[in-house]
């Protein structure tokens, strides 16, 4: 079963129309496909909580969702980066995205998701896509939860440690799926 039949089986959410026309054009491998759609969905489900949790925080997350959905599209030119680390796909993702006629604000994904910019060029947008890269297969980077930790308490002028308190409860529900959502992917070939 190809993944996106896959992952609507599974009641994950499909990747926009768009991404998925863009991935088709490019013949993108499964695996890129796969997990495009697993940070996808973790990244709604971490929208909804953050939305839920936090009502007057101001972000956007029509660029969350697209962010997550085409942040390693870079992959595509870098396929070992698939299977092992580095970060070669990160520029070359941005600059196939905007070649593809992608709004830059949204190619941008494709750099910030590694978390490792400067906190104070980073959007909360760019925080949550990186958390959803990480946090869909259960690690829990501390200095991204920090960064966005900072950033939550700052704008909603809430103590730090209140709002650490309530991500840790957002992330441990989240990570609960870890474990499946890591055997789906690894169904699925990198070539
Ligand atoms: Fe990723």
């Amino acid at each position: 079963m190809n993944p996106y039949d896959a992952a609507a089986a599974l009641d994950l959410q499909p990747l926009p129309d768009e991404v998925v026309t863009l991935l088709n054009e490019h013949h993108a491998p499964p695996r890129l496909i796969a997990h495009l759609i697993v940070v996808h969905h973790i990244a709604n489900q971490l929208v909804s909580a953050v939305r839920r949790t936090w009502p007057s925080l101001s972000f956007d997350p029509y660029l969350v969702q697209m962010g997550a959905a085409l942040h390693d599209v870079g992959k595509l030119a870098y396929p070992s980066e698939l299977v092992s680390d580095g970060d070669y796909h990160e520029q070359a993702g941005y600059d196939l995205l905007v070649s593809a006629g992608i709004d830059p604000d949204i190619a941008r994904f494709a750099i910030t998701h590694s978390g490792r910019g400067s906190q104070s060029k980073l959007r909360l947008e760019d925080m949550l896509v990186a958390l959803a890269d990480k946090c869909w297969r259960g690690d829990r980077d501390r200095s991204i939860e920090d960064m966005l930790c900072h950033r939550i308490s700052t704008d909603l002028s809430r103590p730090s440690w209140e709002v650490f308190s309530e991500l840790d409860t957002i992330l441990t529900s989240i990570t609960e799926q870890s474990a499946k959502l890591l055997a789906w992917q690894s169904l699925y070939p990198p070539e």
